[in-house]
């Protein structure tokens, strides 16, 4: 008797149907054991747009354990039904979900008035933890939020360990914060200290909310779950590479933030960074937080450090000027509230990089990032060399355009491959391009990146957040560019176009038209 798992001849032949469900053991890992998720500086924005329907998501989603509490803590005075009425309306508003979702989660909400420089509101925070614990049977595990301005990482961590939370004695205490991880080199270095010398390393888990995308996440299981692609991965087959970062929003309430770092320290040091680092590793040897992080600085160490003629070269800066988006009149960077009239920060990067390695020796790799340009728009896009030599030379001439993989991270997640297929008809070639989308024939459950962050901490996964290493890796490289631009190199764009001309001249080298 044949097996039901056994292939009909239809099946060998033809293939098994396309797209099949996957199978039961694809599903997300269970958190073990109780925990306290505290939220610092919940009043704010990222709490409330970001955090709070994430939370939502994961215990909607049944992927929060059976027994879970989330404090909210800020300088603010609120009472527990306060808090929770801001929550819910954070809830309607960032994620549209009814009231029925938050009335189930609002009992697990809590809140407690912490001033972050004062010891005692920790020794308070403490004891007020031990008797949540103890009366709602929570254990000791503890995750602690840090959605506050990274002025205020310090006091808090060092607070937390003077009021015994860094303590792992209990269950777990882990440390989650945001970037920017300093300014530069030496503040990095400054706030590493700061959370070192209380939190070890396995405790303090770094967020860049991109690797949490899940098509940022699909880039290593293309290239490393399949076989045919990692032959062609490298300088005998890859022309160049360019990894855009597109934005068409302006820098919104931020500017304050904004102004003090641009789009270097904004979106290269750490975003680009890491969509550099997961083109371009060697694949390790197991999916491991360890080994992943360590091929990926292997890669930072490779990066050819730039001089000063090679950052001339290599490196457009550029600043909006006012200009349409979408047929809407968009203000200058200049005239956005809290910039100030003179300010030289950059808000579009244009540069060419290289990883010096056997794999990539020569291959450049475009990193284009910037905002109010005329989309949202972030993808890879990997060109291949063209054929070595045409045999179609007397047919079509010697020009057969090359083939490109792209990966779309957002806003439609989809990877294409364009290849050259004859015409129907007359013997001509064109081009056409295969595209699978990402969420195409599957309904199971996904998470938001933010959602993903969170479960990974919660069950102690690092795989996806920065080490330590890797951040000082990439300020170090980023260290010649950091400086304040020349005036005469930092290049209006108007708002609505790909930015600066220099630009362009810069990617036409190869072609590139941005
Ligand atoms: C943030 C930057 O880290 O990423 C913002 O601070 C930027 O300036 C944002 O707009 C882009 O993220 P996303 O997920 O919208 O591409």
């Amino acid at each position: 008797m044949p097996d039901a798992a056994d292939p009909t001849l239809a099946e060998v032949v033809l293939g098994r149907p396309r797209n099949p469900a996957p199978d039961a053991s694809c599903r997300f890992d269970q958190v073990d054991g109780p925990v306290t998720i505290v939220i610092f500086g919940v009043t704010g924005d990222l709490a409330g747009r970001m955090l709070m329907p994430a939370l939502a998501a994961l215990y909607a989603g049944g992927n929060m354990p059976e027994n879970f509490a989330i404090v909210g803590a800020s300088r603010t005075d609120l009472t527990d039904e306060t808090f929770r009425q801001r929550m819910r309306d954070a809830l309607r508003e960032f994620a549209g979900a009814d009231a029925a979702v938050f009335d189930k989660l609002a009992p697990r909400l809590t809140y407690q008035r912490v001033h972050y420089d004062e010891p005692a509101s920790f020794t308070a925070l403490s004891a007020y933890l031990d008797d949540l614990s103890q009366a709602r049977n929570l254990g000791g595990n503890r995750i602690f939020y840090l959605a506050v301005p990274p002025t205020a990482y310090e006091a808090i961590a060092v607070n937390l360990a003077m009021a015994g939370l860094a303590d792992e004695s209990k269950g777990h205490a882990r440390l989650v914060i945001e970037k920017p991880f300093g300014r530069d080199l030496a503040t990095a270095k400054i706030l590493e200290q700061a959370l070192h010398t209380r939190f070890a390393e396995h405790q303090i888990f770094r967020i860049d909310h991109y690797l949490a995308k899940e098509t940022v996440q699909n880039i290593l299981m293309l290239r490393f779950a399949n076989a045919i692609f990692e032959p062609v991965w490298n300088r005998r087959y890859v022309d160049y590479v360019s990894i855009l970062a597109a934005e068409s929003i302006g820098v919104e309430h931020r500017a304050s933030y904004y102004d003090h770092f641009g789009v270097l320290r904004d979106m290269f040091q750490n975003h680009m960074m890491q969509l550099l680092s997961l083109c371009t590793i060697e694949p390790p040897s197991l999916f491991e937080a360890e080994l992943v992080r360590d091929e990926k600085s292997k890669v930072f160490r490779a990066l050819r450090p730039f001089t000063a003629a090679s950052l001339a070269e290599n490196l457009v800066l550029g600043q909006y000027a006012s200009g349409l988006i979408g047929g809407q009149r968009a203000p200058a960077y200049l005239d956005e509230e809290g910039v100030p009239g003179d300010s030289p920060t950059p808000t579009f990067a244009a540069m060419k990089v290289y990883v010096d390695n056997w794999r990539w020796q020569g291959v450049p790799f475009y990193m284009i990032s910037g905002k109010r340009l005329p989309e949202k728009r972030t993808e890879i896009a990997v060109q291949f060399k063209p054929v070595p030599y045409s045999m179609f030379r007397e047919i079509f001439g010697d020009h057969i355009k090359a083939n490109r993989l792209t990966l779309r991270i957002q806003p439609d997640e989809q990877v294409s491959l364009t290849f050259q297929a004859k015409a129907p008809g007359p013997m001509c070639l064109r081009s056409v391009t295969m595209n699978f989308n990402y969420y195409q024939g599957y309904e199971g459950p996904a998470l938001s990146a933010y959602a993903k962050v969170l479960l990974d901490c919660m069950l102690g996964d690092q795989t996806l957040f920065w080490r330590q290493d890797g951040v000082e890796l990439c300020w170090r490289f980023l260290a010649p560019m950091l400086g304040q631009p020349d005036p005469n190199r930092l290049f209006l764009y108007k708002a609505g176009t790909w930015g600066p001309q220099e630009a362009g001249k810069l990617l036409a080298a190869h072609g590139l038209t941005p």
